[in-house]
């Protein structure tokens, strides 16, 4: 795993979409694996702004989102696809027609999961997956407890997951929906490359736990130490208890 260490947010963000752009700069064709939540959002600004000024060209590439809530609609301000069309795709020239994100108005969610991984089959996999990491550990919606082997399916989402996302439904845990459909870990681990972001304090001792703790379905993100090629970023808050453990860090020179 390599790890890196920023001074704070920007230029986290700024080097984050620095490794998507070369991916996308050395195979125009990439199938790139998206995340939504706040942290990649600075990222997304950057992407948009490479595509702007002609330094990034997206016409070619395919995408995949990680996760939807169920029964909301595209347009509702808090569908993931709604999240994605306004952070990032209206900014990037990619085609709407290469944007994946599951269809959280699907009833037949049997189908629904199946049919999402045999679309990212189709693609030929995914070459890299952004991933955030939620306050417990989860990536994309795999809550605590959830097997590692499974593919795309539905989460029932965790109180605390509901309440951390409560902040983006004015502020009501009420209105975050139930459920949701999700990557499985068997899908991120089958990625040829993974990229977690990580920011602020709050995920500090959730960082320590994944990346140097025991590799464990109660920690999601954990089973990422087993991946041959993960790149894991932070800003310096996120990253403060790896630094007092003495785990030798690249990025920008952060003293402890
Ligand atoms: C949601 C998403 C995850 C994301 C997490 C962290 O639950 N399903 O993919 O990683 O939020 O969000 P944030 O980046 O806001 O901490």
């Amino acid at each position: 795993m390599r790890i890196y260490c920023y001074h704070d947010y920007q230029e986290l963000s700024r080097h984050a979409a620095n490794l998507l752009s070369a991916q996308i700069i050395m195979k125009p064709d990439s199938v790139i694996g998206l995340a939504t939540g706040s942290t990649p959002i600075g990222i997304y600004d950057r992407l948009g702004e490479l595509c702007r000024n002609g330094d990034l060209d997206c016409s070619k590439l395919h995408s995949v989102n990680l996760d939807e809530y169920i029964g909301l609609q595209p347009e509702h301000p808090q569908s993931y696809r709604y999240f994605m069309k306004t952070q990032l795709f209206d900014h990037i020239n990619i085609p709407t027609e290469n944007t994946n994100v599951p269809n959280g108005l699907e009833t037949n969610l049997e189908a629904e999961c199946a049919r999402y991984d045999d679309l990212i089959d189709l693609l030929g996999g995914i070459d890299l997956q952004l991933l955030g990491m939620g306050n417990n550990g989860h990536v994309g919606f795999n809550e605590p407890g959830d097997s590692f082997t499974l593919g795309t399916h539905v989460e029932e989402l965790s109180e605390s997951t509901r309440l951390a996302n409560a902040r983006f439904f004015e502020d009501s845990s009420e209105q975050v929906p139930t459920h949701a459909f999700t990557m499985g870990i068997k899908n991120i681990m089958a990625a040829r490359s993974v990229l977690i972001v990580v920011n602020g304090s709050k995920k500090a001792e959730m960082v320590k736990k994944a990346f140097f703790g025991p590799v464990t379905p109660l920690v999601p993100a954990s089973i990422l130490q087993l991946h041959p090629n993960v790149t894991l970023m932070g800003d310096q808050d996120a990253m403060k208890l790896l630094m007092e453990a003495g785990v030798k860090v690249e990025g920008s020179a952060v003293e402890v």
